[in-house]
């Protein structure tokens, strides 16, 4: 679906205000969709994409400095040591692609490194981190043109027309761990299909641990990480009328070893009647809403998904610890 997907900064457009309130009112109607339906099924369920509101995405970024979360670090410390031999390993690219990108703060050492690289198009949701992103990247990068993609990057089905040449994707922070198997393997294809022949792929993936280092980087000391799952329901509250009481509800985040992936929920804290739009949802003591998947890959289990969509692990690059790894992948 391309309706819900600008091409260029709103800011920048005659018809931004018109084109801004189509987008919002496609989101609202998007969230009150997948909100009522994964609260009427049996096993609840809200999809993960909804946690990033503008409070949830500070809180995200509270996550990424925590000492329990080392995702970040370990992917952020792995662009810096091994830059020089990514860009290698890329070859010639004319464009950076980023899926979900942010505040591109770790795309800078990327851009650094790849010498080349003349466009970066950066894919998000949130319209205000694009605009931010580009205003912190482009002093930084004398001679990059920055064309940001406001959208869902599980849904865009097209680049724009300038965007002619050698592509390299970015999709970083494990990101793709929110997603299924079957649903990244669908992400992948999609990602082969925007970036064409030829084109690399650079892939930040979470690996396999102990539940001793996993549980805790999703369940913290300082309840950040209960906090990022809590404003889901606050964010129902705001925007679709609803009356949770976060006091009733609890973060639980669980290691699933045979599925090899954290999984999150909201547990009811008691049996209660919550209502949503002028619904009513009955939660027994325990009963819980899932949240989120964060799935955990072995260097090979990674590259076996990426071959069933067709791209080739070439390389992949991990901390001294084994916490985790950066992917280059090959198509065609
Ligand atoms: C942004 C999906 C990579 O799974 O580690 C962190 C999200 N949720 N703590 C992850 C998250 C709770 C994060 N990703």
């Amino acid at each position: 679906m391309a309706s819900d997907i600008s091409s260029v900064l709103a800011e920048d457009r005659p018809d931004a205000a018109a084109s801004q309130a189509t987008l919002q009112a496609a989101a609202h109607a998007d969230f009150k969709q997948a909100v009522l339906y994964g609260l009427a099924r049996s096993s609840r369920r809200l999809p993960s994409r909804f946690l990033y509101d503008e409070r949830g995405s500070e809180l995200f970024e509270d996550i990424t400095k925590l000492k329990e979360y080392y995702p970040t670090r370990a992917e952020t410390a792995l662009l810096k040591t091994h830059g020089a031999d990514i860009a290698q390993h890329v070859g010639d690219a004319d464009i950076l692609v980023e899926f979900g990108s942010g505040s591109s703060r770790k795309t800078s050492l990327l851009i650094s490194a790849l010498e080349g690289l003349g466009t970066y198009i950066p894919i998000d949701v949130s319209e205000s981190y694009l605009t931010e992103a580009t205003e912190w990247l482009a002093p930084q990068h004398d001679g990059l043109t920055i064309a940001p993609l406001v959208g869902d990057f599980t849904k865009i089905d097209a680049l724009p027309d300038t965007a002619r040449g050698h592509k390299v994707g970015f999709f970083s922070g494990s990101t793709i761990g929110n997603l299924t198997r079957d649903e990244a393997k669908a992400f992948l294809l999609n990602a082969a299909h925007l970036l064409g022949r030829d084109s690399a792929f650079l892939i930040g993936i979470d690996l396999k641990k102990s539940p001793d280092i996993l549980i805790p980087a999703y369940d913290d000391a300082k309840g950040i990480s209960a906090s990022f799952s809590l404003n889901l329901l606050t964010r129902i509250n705001r925007e679709l009328d609803g009356d949770f009481d976060i006091a009733h509800f609890a973060h639980r985040a669980i290691y699933n070893e045979d599925e090899g992936r954290i999984e999150i929920y909201l547990e009811s804290l008691t049996g209660q009647t919550v209502s949503v739009l002028g619904r009513d949802f009955s939660f027994s003591e325990g009963e819980r809403i899932h949240t989120e998947f964060s799935h955990k890959y072995s260097i090979e289990g990674f590259q076996a998904l990426a071959a069933t969509a067709g791209w080739r692990g070439v390389t992949a690059w991990t901390d001294p610890d084994g916490l985790f790894s950066l992917h280059l992948l090959r198509f065609g």
